[in-house]
């Protein structure tokens, strides 16, 4: 659910986190307050294994702001473009996308494989025209075949 002005924001909610997350109105400028956390940056989301070699892309017809790109391996969601509103998570059908401080202890190299995704490739403002590429980092590119039933 997305409100239309600021003054729609709830954020003395209980559910204030996942609403300032969803939030598209102050894009880049958000940021998220937990009891726990304090206040932070907003982080992006991230694609971890489960991803490997399924790619099934669902995650992209969700996404707002197109910043969900196509490596020969895996997808990769942009952190600079990602603006957290968090739509594509509960679409991937095996689960591979988490908020980044929730990815499992397993997976954590996956947050700086999404960056490195991008070291080369800089910030082209939409996947779409950019299409598939064969920009997977090295440790990505290395790994065995998998998640093939
Ligand atoms: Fe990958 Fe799931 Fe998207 S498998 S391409 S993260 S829908
Ligand atoms: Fe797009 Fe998912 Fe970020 S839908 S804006 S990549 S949280």
């Amino acid at each position: 659910m997305f409100c239309d002005t600021l003054s729609d924001c709830d954020f003395m909610s209980p559910e204030y986190r996942q609403s300032v997350r969803s939030c598209l109105i102050l894009g880049m400028e958000l940021i998220w307050v937990t009891p726990e956390r304090g206040v932070s940056p907003a982080v992006p989301y991230v694609i971890a294994e489960p991803c490997v070699d399924v790619m099934d892309k669902s995650c992209i017809e969700e996404c707002p702001v197109d910043c969900i790109y196509e490596g020969s391996r895996m997808l990769y969601i942009h952190p600079d473009e990602c603006v957290d509103c968090g739509a594509c998570e509960p679409v991937c059908p095996v689960e591979a996308i988490f908020f980044d401080d929730d990815v499992p202890e397993e997976w954590s190299g996956y947050v700086a494989s999404n960056a490195d995704f991008f070291v080369d490739l800089g910030s082209p403002g939409g996947a779409a025209k950019v299409g598939r590429t064969e920009n997977d980092p090295p440790s990505i590119k290395n790994l065995t075949p998998m998640n093939q039933s």
